[in-house]
């Protein structure tokens, strides 16, 4: 049985094979029930909008069930331990989504499970997003050879980028401003991965030598959930990492703008550059539905291996 923590789990061959899934089930105008009468047990620790539908709209599409359980709601916001919470879910549900702050909680929980435990977003890691990010790179035809420009926080969407570069062997260049670059050991992981992939990722200080001739451009929000509190002292931190037209106009004529969304107009990315011509931001988002669908179709075909 697999789960879905982190793209580090997963060779080359399955991230493409999930990839190639999640185009043939969009493109398959008949739904197919390929998970008749599973349920999906969520829980969220924080907020969230995308991953919540995609993954709810998603298990009813194939024909099963999700369960939206609240973090505060369940006995686990108040104390019952994750080893019991995990072992009483895998009597009753057939796959697991969490999002969550600490990423060991999630591998904690999957140690315990006797189902797939799904990853909806730690604090170090956001691979379904990833997936999805992926995909809207094939439709778009930039998934030869491209060369990827993530300008922001050192973040989980970062940290997934580098897992992403590392196995499939692209280029990933990674601007941050000093103190905010991505955690040394995930570095560490992803550069090891990337020696036999032949990925070539790089890390910048200044955006604009970042984002030099690149084919898909990205970014994500400077304050992620939990760090309100540092909203003040991250905008003066982040000056000049804002994505605009300027700074896009540094990349490719042809690039695609990525962002997982929710976006922070006049932040990280400029209201011209989200609503402009190469941004393909909501076909991204409607990708969650898809990928999210091929991701649980995939995990249930390796339990009955
Ligand atoms: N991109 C993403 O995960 O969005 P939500 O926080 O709305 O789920
Ligand atoms: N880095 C952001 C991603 C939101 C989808 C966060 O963790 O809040």
């Amino acid at each position: 049985m697999r789960h879905f923590l982190t793209l580090e789990d997963f060779s080359k061959e399955e991230i493409l094979e999930i990839i190639n899934l999640a185009i043939k089930i969009k493109n398959k105008p008949k739904k197919k029930r390929y998970l008749k009468g599973k349920t999906l047990g969520m829980i969220f620790e924080k907020s969230s909008t995308r991953t919540r539908v995609s993954f709810e709209v998603g298990m009813f599409e194939l024909g099963g069930h999700a369960l939206f359980l609240s973090h505060d709601d369940i006995q686990l916001g108040r104390g019952e331990p994750l080893k019991d919470t995990a072992r009483v879910l895998s009597r009753m549900l057939d796959f697991v989504m969490i999002r969550t702050y600490e990423h060991k909680n999630l591998e904690e929980f999957a140690s315990y499970s006797s189902i797939p435990v799904i990853n909806g977003l730690s604090d170090d890691f956001h691979p379904v997003q990833l997936m999805a990010d992926y995909m809207s790179m094939v439709e778009y035809k930039k998934d030869k050879n491209p060369i990827v420009a993530y300008i922001g926080d050192g973040n989980n969407m970062a940290h997934s980028w580098l897992m992403l570069s590392a196995k499939l062997g692209f280029e990933l260049r990674v601007a941050s401003p000093k103190g905010y670059e991505c955690d040394g050991l995930i570095i560490h992981k992803a550069l090891k991965i990337a020696k036999k992939s032949n990925a070539k990722i790089r890390f910048f200080h200044n955006p604009k030598e970042a984002i030099k001739n690149a084919d898909v451009v990205t970014t994500d929000t400077w304050i992620s959930m939990g760090q309100e509190d540092e909203k003040e002292q991250k905008i003066r931190d982040f000056k000049g990492y804002m994505i605009d037209n300027e700074l896009l106009s540094l990349a490719k004529k042809s690039a695609i703008f990525l962002h997982c969304l929710p976006a922070y107009r006049g932040y990280e990315v400029s209201e011209e550059v989200l609503e402009g011509d190469q941004s393909i931001i909501f076909d991204e988002a409607e990708n969650r539905l898809h990928v999210q669908k091929a991701i649980l179709v995939w995990l249930d075909k390796q339990r009955k291996k």
